[in-house]
């Protein structure tokens, strides 16, 4: 059944001029079938280079908004318009306008893990790759983080800036105690812990990296040593363990499971080719300022 599927779906791919892109974190099966896996930004950026006239997006619905700001006019698809993020829902342009305002004027540095509302209320964007060079970039030495807490406290330890942040938070991630970790340590001693930067702040003091998703892929390809504690989603391991089949990855805790991102099955997929559902559209103004929010940070990272 699962193959006949595929099969359809790469034939229908090819007749729609559609590509398939799918996140770091999506299940097996539909890593297996697209053109283009990695981080959302990544996949937004690549997926702009290429011809398709058609981009299905198999994450959440901020990284098909982000595939819609930087391809403006390219039909952006998401299989699933339920799978959203609940970081990126902990804040919106109406609460980032009240906090401002009690706060006084500076710079809103936004993770792209939040909605293009709120990146268009933003003076510029960050990845998880690249948070502590673009708050430095920045001349002004006050600035607001938004939406994730432990990405703007980890952005603090890299800075002398003073960073306000936003008390937002991935509930995965955030799940991931200090006990954990040193459980798993305990159980494999010669393990590498590499931490994703929106785990809590003492949960990072014990890793080894503190990387993003496509850091983490790079990182244990690139190391000597042979086994890794994974501090991210489960779903990395699927990617992590088929790059690298004779290094163990061990997970750094059993529940670092985001259902919205397990949402997607390859049926969903083959449905959103046939009937071009479920379009994502950013509005014009909405997308003319996140897409500056975006365009500042590429500016100064180029990534
Ligand atoms: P990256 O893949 O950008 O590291 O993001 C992690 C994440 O939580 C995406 O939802
Ligand atoms: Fe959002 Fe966390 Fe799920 Fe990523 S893993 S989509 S940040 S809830």
């Amino acid at each position: 059944m699962s193959n006949v599927t595929a099969k359809e779906i790469r034939t229908l791919l090819r007749e729609r001029n559609a590509i398939l892109l799918a996140h770091n974190y999506q299940p097996p099966e539909i890593q297996d079938i697209a053109d283009l896996t990695g981080d959302s930004l990544e996949l937004s950026i690549k997926a702009a280079q290429t011809e398709a006239a058609i981009i299905i997006f198999c994450g959440v619905l901020f990284m098909a908004e982000t595939a819609s700001i930087v391809s403006p006019d390219k039909t952006v698809l998401i299989p699933r318009i339920d799978a959203g993020c609940p970081m990126a829902d902990m804040i919106t342009p109406e609460s980032l306008k009240n906090r401002l305002s009690e706060l006084g004027e500076m710079p809103v540095v936004t993770y792209v893990n939040s909605s293009a509302s709120v990146k268009a209320c933003s003076t510029i964007c960050c990845t998880s790759a690249n948070v502590a060079a673009v708050v430095n970039s920045l001349t002004e030495s006050e600035i607001l983080m938004t939406p994730d807490r432990n990405l703007a406290q980890y952005a603090a330890s890299k800075t002398s800036k003073k960073i306000h942040f936003w008390n937002g938070y991935c509930p995965i991630h955030d799940e991931l105690t200090e006990q954990l970790v040193l459980d798993s340590k305990k159980a494999h001693p010669d393990a590498l812990f590499m931490a994703h930067p929106e785990c809590r702040p003492e949960v990072l003091a014990l890793a080894d990296a503190v990387l993003s998703t496509s850091g983490m892929l790079k990182f244990a390809k690139d190391s000597a040593n042979r086994s890794f504690i994974v501090g991210t989603e489960e779903g990395l391991i699927y990617p992590l363990q088929q790059a690298n089949p004779n290094k163990a990855f061990y997970k750094a805790s059993e529940s670092m499971t985001c259902e919205d991102m397990k949402k997607t099955s390859l049926s969903d997929v083959l449905k959103a080719l046939q009937t071009t559902t479920y379009e994502v559209k950013v509005p014009e103004d909405i997308r003319k300022s996140a897409v500056t929010a975006v365009e500042r940070m590429l500016g100064i990272t180029g990534k």
